[in-house]
């Protein structure tokens, strides 16, 4: 009841701004990406209402777009706050481990504005396309403490079920302040993107402004350099930084915000898919819900996050490697993938569906059976199934 209250708070809002078209097209909230969090006062909820404003945003050249930029606006990546298709992910580059720091950067930015060439790839470069994930529940991931997390973690694999897990310890660039999750000096706890080698959203963030779009930032206020430029300015024309540091912070306050769709119906099948689910092993990796530790927004304290991930990295086998490390995470670890959100993921995408890191699976069959590494004896198990708990398994899987 609260949640939908305070959708309607932001929808007259939006009504007032004249975007009345959404009041007639948007799904109820509970069945959709872009709901903030049940019960927000005022204050939070106009922060919101200014994040989805900024993260639907589309930047021009006469405010500061590129040199070189993979898309004009978060929105056109993360369509409705969902997963984007392969047209809008973006290859990282590496050889040999080195990230290509100063050659252009480990991202590949496929466009760029006129009189600007195009970025080259360069030579003898390991590329791993990344799908976009979706982008709502972060506030919920950042509020899981640490040690919840590492509870999960089984390095060594002492329990020998061949599932190990391990936390990807980054370091977090001195912009993010100390008093954000995932801030401050020494070795982080890497949450986010896909080989969680992320630990702070406003990391995340103010680096989708300046390496997606092109938007410099107070926090990241020199573009990014240009790898053909050989050492001449190539900018754009607009002085930097490009945006303020808080409307940097509205929109990591947005993704903070969202909050993950509704459970689906839970049917015979589905709970039947659901003891499926946790002997064959699952989720020792789709840990079913983690709980939230103290938060200043009382929204994200205290809360189960049913995201079905232990946001730890896994050897999922040759398969799926990319063969590109990033932080602590090897060419074949990737974090996993939370399953929050699934049962729309098709719906959002025009009937299509693209799983995993670079999207290959159209299908959650299919994204099951490209599973290897420690999720070896998971798949096996999952082939050999009978029909009917296979079915009831993906029943499952759509209910989430
Ligand atoms: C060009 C496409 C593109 C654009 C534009 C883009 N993103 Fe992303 N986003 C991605 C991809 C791809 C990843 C995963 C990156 C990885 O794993 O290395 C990602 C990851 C994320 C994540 C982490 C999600 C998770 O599950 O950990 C957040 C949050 C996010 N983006 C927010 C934003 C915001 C906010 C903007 C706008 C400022 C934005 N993105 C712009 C493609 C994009
Ligand atoms: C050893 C850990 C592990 C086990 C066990 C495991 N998974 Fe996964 N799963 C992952 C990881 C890691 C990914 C992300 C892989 C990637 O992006 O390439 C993933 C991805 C997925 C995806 C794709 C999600 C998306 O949105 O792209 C689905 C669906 C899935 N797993 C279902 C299952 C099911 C069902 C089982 C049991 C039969 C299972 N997984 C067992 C680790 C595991």
């Amino acid at each position: 009841m609260e949640r939908v209250a305070g959708f309607l708070w932001v929808l007259a809002l939006l009504g007032a701004a004249g975007c009345d078209r959404i009041m007639t097209s948007a799904p109820p909230a509970g069945d959709a990406f872009s709901s903030p969090l049940d019960g927000l006062g005022p204050d939070l909820n106009a922060v919101f209402v200014q994040g989805d404003e900024n993260f639907a945003r589309v930047f021009t050249v006469e405010e500061g777009l590129g040199p070189i930029f993979n898309n004009l606006s978060c929105e056109g990546c993360h369509p409705g706050d969902g997963r984007g298709t392969p047209q809008e992910g973006f290859f990282r580059f590496s050889r040999e481990g080195d990230l290509l720091t100063g050659q252009g950067g480990p991202q590949h930015q496929d466009k760029s504005i006129p009189g600007v060439p195009l970025e080259e790839v360069p030579a003898g470069v390991e590329q791993s396309f990344r799908l976009p994930p979706p982008v709502f529940g972060m506030g919920l991931i950042e509020a899981i403490p640490v040690e919840t997390i590492l509870a999960e973690e089984d390095p060594d694999d002492r329990d020998g079920d061949g599932i190990s897990g391990r936390a990807n310890w980054v370091l977090a660039p001195d912009f993010v302040p100390q008093t954000h999750v995932g801030g401050g000096a020494g070795l982080q706890l890497g949450r986010f993107s896909r080989k969680a080698q992320v630990s702070a959203l406003v990391h995340q963030v103010a680096a989708a402004y300046h390496g997606d779009i092109g938007i410099t930032s107070d926090f990241l206020p020199e573009e990014n350099p240009h790898p053909q430029a050989g050492g001449v300015a190539l900018g754009d024309q607009v002085p930097d930084p490009e945006i303020p540091a808080a409307t940097v912070l509205q929109t990591v306050m947005y993704v903070r915000l969202l909050s993950p769709p509704d459970l689906g119906e839970r049917t015979a099948q589905v709970a039947q898919g659901e003891a499926v689910f946790t002997r064959l092993r699952c989720a020792a990796c789709h840990v079913p819900s983690m709980k939230t530790g103290p938060h200043y927004i009382p929204q994200l304290s205290g809360q189960e996050a049913r995201l079905y991930s232990d946001l730890l990295l896994h050897d999922m086998g040759p398969g799926l490697a990319d063969n590109r490390p990033d932080g602590d995470a090897t060419g074949s670890e990737w974090r996993t993938a939370p399953l929050w959100g699934t049962r729309l993921v098709e719906e959002f995408l025009g009937g299509r569906g693209f799983f995993l890191h670079d999207g290959r699976a159209p299908t959650l069959d299919q994204a099951i059976r490209a599973h290897g590494g420690e999720a070896q004896a998971s798949r096996e198990a999952y082939v050999g199934l009978a029909g009917t708990e296979q079915q009831a398994l993906l029943a499952f899987l759509g209910s989430l």
